[in-house]
């Protein structure tokens, strides 16, 4: 099938391309089965996660200088210390186990579970939720090689438990949740959908009918009557408030890009967030080599926090993702490898300089902490500047 609008990317390995088409076919049939019409939640949905041929279900590199892009815990195991460090404080607090969400190629799990192991406060179990086996399979050869003699504190788990005690991480997990494409023409507000047309995929927006997703996007799009386009994430407001009711004690962490409503759903931000990542180039065409690229869009932190205590739990801290690095001791881990260390040359070191340089991760990439049955300031936010949700 010919794809639509395909910007100047480099061209993909036989096979790959080969793969991205048999996908393609298979969104293709789905649109046919729907009637012509597919929201674009149920695009991203295959395009990511269809069995064995979305990007996150399939074989591709994706993460690192090889795949697509890279994540905080590829860039140093630093970003892994202060995660421990914020959860030992809530595991000797509360007690419990950890689980992760969306651990990736489980770079995370291993450098968090490594550190409190070397620090004598190894959990007794890491959860595991993943969603695709493929990198179910990376995260368990990584594990198992690096953790022998405890591999069986790792459990994998399928769903979001319903009762669970102690520390829970989420990075770059939420952005990936399939989501909604909005879009107000003049007064009204429609559905973004996807349709089959001779040169390949197309957009078509539908007038959105009652319930969840027009009551969302009525009240968070800014007023006015000129056209706007943004996401809603209803999927992922879903999984923190199951998440959330489900925490018995503790605390979650959501590490991701992303803004408070308000920012969001800014008068000048009237073409939205969605992004995708193909080997290293950032764009905005989501019909570019289904299942070769992935597809995010900037977190709603106000409604995760909503979401979060609808689940019963409360909101402990929201915050750049650099400072709460550095309110969990980042530059003092640094400066205690190197005594010569000071802050302006750690910014300047590059691993740590991507972790926490505004102009890279530290200000786009924000930290919320909700939890329950915690009356005690976190530790990653004890000195880190509170933003406003
Ligand atoms: C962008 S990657 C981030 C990986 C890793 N956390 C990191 O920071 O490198 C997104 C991860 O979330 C997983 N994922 C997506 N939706 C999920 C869901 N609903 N529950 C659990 N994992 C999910 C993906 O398969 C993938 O492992």
């Amino acid at each position: 099938m010919a794809l639509s609008a395909e910007p100047v990317l480099p061209p993909p390995a036989p096979e790959a391309a080969a793969h991205s088409r048999l996908l393609a076919e298979l969104i293709a049939s789905t649109i046919l089965d729907a009637g012509g019409w597919l929201p674009f939640e149920r695009y991203m949905e295959l395009a990511l996660y269809a069995p064995g041929q979305g990007y996150y279900a399939a074989g591709s590199r994706k993460f690192g200088s090889e795949g697509d892009f890279v994540t905080a815990p590829e860039i140093s195991p630093m970003f892994a210390r202060c995660i421990a460090l914020q959860a030992r404080q809530v595991l000797e607090a509360v007690g419990g186990d950890i689980l992760e969400l969306g651990p990736g190629s489980g770079a995370l799990a291993a450098d968090l579970y490594g550190e409190l192991k070397a620090q004598g406060k190894a959990p007794r179990n890491y959860f595991l939720l993943e969603v695709s086996p493929e990198l179910r399979e990376r995260q368990h050869a990584l594990l198992a090689e690096r953790f022998p003699d405890d591999f069986d504190r790792f459990t994998w788990i399928d769903g979001l438990p319903q009762r669970f005690r102690g520390f829970v991480v989420a990075n770059e997990v939420l952005d990936v949740v399939p989501f909604s494409l909005v879009y107000r023409k003049g007064m009204d507000l429609h559905e973004r959908g996807v349709i089959l047309t001779d040169a390949g995929f197309a957009w078509d927006d539908q007038p959105m009918v009652e319930g969840d997703l027009l009551n969302r996007a009525a009240a968070a799009l800014p007023p006015g009557d000129y056209d706007y386009l943004s996401e809603v994430g209803l999927a992922a407001e879903g999984l923190v408030r199951t998440l959330a009711a489900g925490l018995e004690a503790g605390v979650a962490l959501f590490i991701d890009y992303g803004f408070p409503e308000r920012e969001l759903y800014h008068p000048q931000r009237s073409m939205g967030t969605l992004r995708c990542h193909y080997r290293h180039h950032f764009h905005g065409d989501p019909f570019f080599l289904p299942g070769l690229q992935d597809i995010t869009a900037h977190v709603d932190f106000s409604a995760m926090a909503r979401a979060a205590q609808q689940g019963g739990a409360e909101v402990h801290g929201f915050t750049t993702q650099a400072y709460f690095l550095i309110s969990c001791g980042l530059a003092v881990m640094v400066s205690a490898e190197d005594p010569t260390m000071t802050l302006s040359r750690l910014k300047a070191t590059s691993a740590v300089h991507r972790l926490i340089s505004p102009a890279e991760m530290g200000e786009l990439f924000k930290v919320l902490a909700i939890g329950k049955g915690v009356d005690f300031p976190l530790l990653g936010f004890q000195s880190a500047r509170p933003l406003q949700l």
